[in-house]
């Protein structure tokens, strides 16, 4: 059957006592809304319906590069409301899956076996045995066990609220039935809402089969409507993404303080210690060591190299058997081949830095060209910015870079090029020699230090402020 999706995300989300629309809080660094599109993207659908309401503008612009059919619903009239706005745009013939946007955890596996499920004339939808089912609505089972209607927290009896079976939100069912039941809809309950739930109940009056689908695990389907829940959600979340890269070969020194908020990609016998955040795309080769407290952004890090502690990494191609850091930072466009070393309080942007070349301390490598085999001096720095222009330095092939070298591009140093330590290099330095600048040093004869002075009166601060000059 062709799919269709229906995202709910018109809710307000009044709890989060926020400024942003819900569906836009972020989990692991993107919106919820995004962790939904991205699963329903995966069953390949024919069409994503987002409904949206409140903030809609900014929903609708957070997504503005994603291929997704928007439906307004202006007034929030409850679940089944929402759903039966995007119902005109769908054919009879269409399976439809109804997402929340609150619901970010829901897994691919669980859904297909939802989709499996749902074949006409049959519905399906997903449930859980939750510890705490405050909230949900419960799943009301006849003494056969098969299910016979949804009660919503605020509708249920004592006895009702006492099952721990609970509803997850999402739903399978054929368009053309789930239309008809929809327009058997009423609001005559506690909070005078058209509940999707609803559905269930017509669909036994019609003697549908009603397939509940367990989730795999209570993370799955947990909602957001406040920020614990939020923090719960975004702990459910790294809790797994550190078991699958355990799964993967790695070693986390404590699974619960390492944070993926992205895709990690891990070989075998990686080690990350404590603190360690991972962003967006990463992927590490085997036997890579990261120390306490790195960020690693959108990076590929060779096999074999060492991330020392405190060091940050964005959108940088690190080779194999480099030593990064400690307190290191490689900015975007960095690229480092195999064996290069770069050290504490080294910063390196929009470079290459050839294969066991060296810059351990305290320097700053901007829009750099450096070769093999180049060492460079603590205190570098490649001064490529005249307060308008960026200009590229090309340091070639086994050069020596003394300690505090100005190297104001553009310039070029030769292959196997010593600069003298302290210099201000402004013209290109020739392969093989010896290039430095030196002011005179001088020494005062008779010269002594001062002695400390008597206490004088200090005078009053003046109360006028200082011209500016
Ligand atoms: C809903 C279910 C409940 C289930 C729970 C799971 C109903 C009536 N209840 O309750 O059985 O256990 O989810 O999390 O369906 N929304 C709209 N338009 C509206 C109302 C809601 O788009 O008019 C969206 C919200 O943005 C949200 C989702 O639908 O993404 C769920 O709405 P919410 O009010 O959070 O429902 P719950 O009370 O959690
Ligand atoms: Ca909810």
């Amino acid at each position: 059957m062709p799919l269709s999706v229906v995202i709910l995300a018109a809710g307000q989300g009044k709890r989060m006592n926020s400024d942003l629309p819900k569906v836009l809080q972020p989990l692991a660094g993107k919106p919820l809304l995004a962790h939904v599109i991205q699963t329903a993207r995966r069953l390949a659908p024919d069409n994503i319906y987002v409904v949206y309401g409140h903030g809609g503008s900014e929903v609708q612009a957070a997504f503005e590069h994603e291929r997704i059919d928007w439906v307004l619903q202006a007034e929030q009239l409850g679940t089944g409301h929402a759903v039966m706005q995007a119902m005109p745009m769908i054919p009879d013939d269409h399976l439809v899956l109804i997402l929340y946007g609150d619901v970010p955890l829901i897994r691919i596996d669980t859904l297909r076996a939802l989709l499996r499920a749902a074949h006409a004339p049959a519905i399906g939808l997903v449930c859980a045995q939750v510890a705490a089912p405050a909230g949900y609505g419960r799943v009301i089972r006849d003494s056969a066990g098969a299910v016979g209607a949804i009660i919503e927290q605020k509708d249920a009896t004592p006895a009702q609220l006492a099952i721990h079976e609970v509803n997850a939100g999402i739903f399978a069912i054929p368009a053309q039935q789930l239309r008809a039941w929809l327009l058997e809809l009423r609001s005559d309950n506690a909070q005078h809402e058209f509940y999707l739930t609803d559905v269930v109940a017509s669909a036994v009056r019609a003697g549908t089969p009603i397939h509940a689908v367990p989730a795999g695990s209570e993370a799955e389907i947990l909602g957001v409507n406040d920020r614990l829940q939020l923090a719960q959600v975004e702990s459910a979340h790294r809790h797994e993404r550190a078991r699958e890269l355990m799964l993967a070969g790695a070693t986390l020194v404590d699974p619960a303080r390492v944070d993926i908020r992205g895709h990690v990609r891990v070989g075998r016998d990686v080690s990350i210690d404590v603190n360690a955040v991972l962003l967006g795309e990463v992927s590490l080769g085997a036997r890579v060591r990261i120390g306490p407290n790195c960020v690693i952004r959108d990076s590929e890090i060779g096999a074999d190299t060492e991330i020392r502690a405190n060091s940050i990494i964005e959108q940088a191609r690190v080779g194999q058997h480099c030593v990064i850091g400690p307190f290191a930072r490689l900015r975007p466009e960095t690229v480092l081949d195999a064996h290069a070393h770069i050290g504490n309080f080294v910063e390196v942007k929009n470079s290459h830095i050839g294969e066991g070349s060296k810059a351990n301390h305290l320097s700053y490598l901007g829009d750099s060209h450096i070769g093999a085999g180049v060492n460079v001096g603590a205190g570098t720095v490649t001064c490529n910015y005249d307060g308008a222009n960026k200009s590229t330095t090309v340091i070639e092939d086994g050069a020596f870079i003394g300690s505090g070298s100005m190297l104001v591009a553009p310039v070029r140093i030769g292959a196997d090029a010593t600069i003298g330590a302290g210099s201000t290099i402004t013209t290109d330095a020739p392969a093989g020699k010896l290039s430095l600048t030196r002011a005179q040093q001088a020494t005062v004869e008779g010269w002594t230090r001062p002695d400390k002075r008597e206490a004088a009166p200090q005078p009053k601060p003046s109360a006028k402020p200082k011209p500016k000059r």
